[in-house]
């Protein structure tokens, strides 16, 4: 079973993901945060978003690797990142670094081998459009700018980020501009896409509508 789930930034993909990934059963594959590890070492190297040279050389030879724990930890060049990623600085500069074509060649490669051992739960922006589109489920995640604005508040409030509202909805806004006008793979749904909006829905709903909708698709 091979899970795809994509929707624009704060829609709770990861969290959604990673839980319906423990309750059925199935390997987790955050493909944002290979993007956010891509960017995470290019700022520490002191190179622009805009050195499309050094961007893609860096994809392609950055060492990413998933451990496990809970949540799962995420490591570049041998370095525990998971929580230097979540910043909002590297979700900006993954989010340009992401329009860059050679990048995600390398990226969407390593992707595509990850989910081809099969059984598991990806999510993204391209998940259903480009990496998986043979997925036997594709969901379509959102929520209206303001409910995905307040999480991320949330979120980062509860990990004691300093920021205001308003500046994560700025933010988010200029995201998902940047990520659905890019030329290469812009976020869209897949055709063949379930889209869940999930305003007003508490996170155990969602995952249970597609722990349903998994069961319905491994029995079509
Ligand atoms: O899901 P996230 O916020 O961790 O993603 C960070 C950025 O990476 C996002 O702005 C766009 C980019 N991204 C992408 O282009 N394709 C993906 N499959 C995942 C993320």
């Amino acid at each position: 079973m091979v899970i795809a789930i994509d929707g624009p930034a704060g829609a709770g993909k990861s969290t959604v993901a990673r839980l319906l990934a423990k309750k059925l059963g199935l390997r987790y594959l955050d493909t944002g945060a290979m993007y956010r590890c891509v960017a995470l070492t290019l700022a520490r190297r002191g190179l622009a978003a805009d050195d499309t040279a050094s961007a893609q050389s860096v994809a392609e030879s950055v060492k990413i690797e998933f451990r496990p724990g809970d949540p799962q930890r995420v490591w570049c060049n041998g370095e525990d990142v998971t929580e230097a990623i979540r910043q909002p600085e590297v979700g900006d500069l993954a989010s340009a670094v992401s329009t860059i074509g050679g990048v995600r060649r390398a990226l969407v490669q390593r992707q595509r081998e990850i989910v081809g051992e099969g059984g598991i739960v990806l999510e993204g922006r391209d998940a259903g459009t480009v990496i998986a589109p043979e997925a036997d489920l594709k969901v379509f995640l959102t929520a209206t700018p303001q409910e995905r604005a307040r999480r991320r508040w949330l979120e980062l409030r509860d990990k004691g980020v300093p920021v205001s509202e308003d500046e994560i909805l700025r933010r988010l806004l200029e995201r998902d501009r940047q990520d659905q006008t890019r030329e290469e793979s812009p976020l869209r749904m897949a055709e063949d896409a379930v889209l869940v909006e999930t305003d007003g829905m508490s996170i155990t709903e969602v995952v249970e509508r597609l722990a349903r909708l998994a069961q319905e698709a491994g029995e079509a």
